[in-house]
């Protein structure tokens, strides 16, 4: 029996090995454990186990119990050595760039166009698109576009002018994301009327009611707020948008604590979240993922070269476990080559699981960043220049 047992492991081994980068290993997971030539199965948490670039470690201790032998595994994992990877299978559904302007002055309200804010460049974005880019998430703001009460009638030049350039993209056959960039809050105060909340979103989903590239997003990376009520913004924005006539369009839906995606499973939202209900089904699970210390997005060092791989592993377990469709709304590293070698193995796992990965957004395009650590604008962008050639290995 022993023997047999062995000998047939032995055999779905050989059968079936998983690939670079991919899952082989987990609660619930019943395909290959074992992984290509060059590649170590890693433990990363108990749902999920991944096959990285190295040999297994030289030793094992017999004494130490699995978790611990695997966690040393991992630590002593040698990390991706090549910034220019061509191992990861699948495909991407988007691969874009977030367009920030129009929500810039977020202490100025109503601001004057030109000053606090502007709207991005159709040109840049045409740039982008000649490319081969094809997902942009346009960020405003609801201040802005409903002055002074949420229910408030939309203020028609800011309308105008966000509606030019969200239809510039579609029509040129791009998706375009409307992303409010309010932090589920409005004028600074956490947003608690769900009521109004919906309105506003019955509201401006009529305004795009039968453009199907158009994509919902219901807020920008709410934070520090009750779970409940970050649930029931994300319900009562989707039944609003639904309730308007807007079927076709997919709607992303965020999280608390910034909507990180290293602590998608840890903060909560993945038990709270995982309920939001869709009649149309096509609620996308948006999350950010920065590589810096803190994830905060704000410095130019990223902690390791393995660290944007690590920090997607929970939420790619979760998002397969659960039968749900994720994207990384914001991610951006440092132009410098640690951070190089993290976005692509960044970028390798979110490929090689785009069975649950739709695509991924860089923070960020727009015409004022300036000399901004990760500005994405053509022509001169940092982060373009230094970032564009590795982007356009992973276009749909
Ligand atoms: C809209 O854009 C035009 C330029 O195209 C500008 O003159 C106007 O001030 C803008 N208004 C708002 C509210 O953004």
């Amino acid at each position: 029996m022993k023997t047999i047992i062995l000998a047939s492991a032995f055999v779905a081994g050989i059968a079936a090995q998983s690939g670079a980068w991919q899952q082989c290993g987990g609660k619930g997971w019943s395909g290959a454990t074992t992984c290509v030539s060059g590649y170590t199965c890693t433990y990363s948490n108990d749902w999920y186990s991944q096959c990285l670039p190295g040999a297994p470690a030289a030793t094992t201790t017999t004494t130490t119990s699995t978790r611990q032998t695997t966690l040393t595994t991992s630590t002593t994992t040698a990390a991706p050595s090549s910034t220019t990877s061509t191992a990861a299978t699948g495909k991407f559904k988007w691969l874009g760039a977030n367009e920030a302007g129009a929500e810039f002055g977020q202490d100025t309200y109503p601001g004057r166009w030109g000053t606090e804010f502007t709207f991005p460049s159709t040109s840049a974005i045409q740039t982008l698109i000649g490319q081969g880019y094809n997902i942009f998430r346009v960020a405003f703001s609801m201040e802005r576009l409903a002055p002074n009460t949420l229910t408030n009638t939309f203020d028609p030049a800011y309308l105008q002018n966000l509606t030019q350039t969200i239809n510039y993209i579609t029509s040129a056959g791009a998706y375009a994301v409307l992303d409010p960039h309010n932090f589920g809050r409005y004028y600074g105060n956490i947003i608690t009327s769900t009521a109004d909340f919906q309105s506003f979103w019955g509201k401006l989903a009529t305004q795009f009611v039968s453009n199907s590239r158009v994509v919902f997003d219901t807020n920008n990376e709410y934070h520090d707020m009750d779970q409940t009520l970050v649930f029931n913004l994300n319900q009562a924005a989707i039944n609003g948008i639904r309730a308007a006539g807007a079927t076709s369009q997919y709607i992303f839906v965020e999280g608390n604590s910034w909507s990180g995606a290293w602590t998608w499973v840890s903060s909560g939202n993945a038990a709270s979240l995982v309920n939001l209900k869709d009649p149309q089904n096509k609620i996308i699970y948006e999350m950010h993922q920065y590589l810096d210390s803190d994830g905060s997005g704000t410095s130019t060092a990223c902690v390791s070269t393995d660290i944007g791989v690590q920090r997607l592993l929970a939420a790619t377990a979760w998002l397969r476990a659960n039968g749900k469709l994720g994207v990384l709304g914001e991610f951006a590293g440092g132009a410098n080559s640690v951070c190089k070698t993290a976005v692509t193995g960044l970028l390798d796992h979110l490929k090689a699981n785009s069975d649950v990965w739709t695509g991924a957004l860089w923070w960020a395009a727009g015409p004022w960043w300036g000399d901004y650590m990760y500005g994405f604008e053509p022509p001169s962008g940092t982060g373009y220049t230094y970032y564009n050639s590795l982007l356009k290995n992973y276009l749909p």
